[in-house]
């Protein structure tokens, strides 16, 4: 069954939130200040965030994810009535440093052990991924941090997934490209990549243009796909 879905591949792109890093952490480590709200503010939080940045796209009104993660999380934390400039900045703080999953560091080591190519390829700005990266460790691992900063829109707009063929110079079909976000998935598998889709959080499949190559629980089983 679908032997050679990967080969030729020679670079491997990861998106950042949900995927390497977990975005619930920065919540869970101020857990005791939210009570039981912790995991609906979370929730709503990355919803808020995400919509924010295909609409800010649609209306060509672009700021950057920092700007677009703190409007998120005020809409976050005053629906569930918390008014506290305290939390506000420590939830902010602990974006800059979440954890990565407990797979990557050695998953991302036996990638480049292929000889393959890794990138980040995030709508996070660029202050924003060296600081995750550095903080989880992995700044000699990976070869670049490709950020939207510089272009201005946000995913799944194809120009940012251009962005990781001109910077690695490789062809959109030599890039397998790794997301939890079925829609970020979507839009890569559409323009072209081969696309191996995290579903961490055991979602239905949308209903969008463009299939993931493979769906794998985590990205421990991505290595052994490179050696088709
Ligand atoms: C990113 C978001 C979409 O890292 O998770 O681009």
């Amino acid at each position: 069954m679908n032997e050679n879905r990967f080969s030729g591949v020679r670079a491997c792109v990861f998106d950042a939130y949900g995927t390497l890093f977990d975005v619930h952490s920065a919540v869970a480590r101020h857990q005791a200040r939210l009570g039981g709200l912790a995991d609906s503010v979370s929730a709503l939080w990355r919803t808020k965030q995400l919509e924010y940045t295909w609409l800010r796209t649609m209306m060509g009104r672009y700021v950057d994810f920092w700007q677009v993660t703190g409007d998120a999380l005020d809409f976050a934390l005053e629906t569930h009535r918390y008014e506290d400039p305290d939390l506000r900045r420590d939830l902010m703080e602990a974006y800059l440093a979440l954890d990565c999953y407990p797979e990557v560091p050695e998953v991302l080591q036996a990638l480049r052990e292929k000889g393959l190519k890794l990138a980040i390829l995030s709508n996070g700005s660029s202050d924003m991924l060296k600081a995750a990266v550095e903080s989880a460790g992995l700044s000699e691992l990976l070869d670049a941090s490709l950020s939207v900063d510089v272009l201005h829109c946000y995913k799944p707009m194809p120009a940012v997934y251009q962005m990781a063929c001109d910077h690695l110079s490789v062809t959109a079909d030599e890039i397998s490209f790794q997301s939890s976000n079925a829609w970020d998935a979507a839009g890569a598998a559409t323009f072209g990549m081969r696309v191996a889709w995290i579903n961490r959080f055991k979602q239905r499949p949308e209903r969008l243009p463009g299939r993931p190559a493979a769906e794998l629980e985590s990205l421990s089983e991505l290595p052994a796909l490179m050696d088709d």
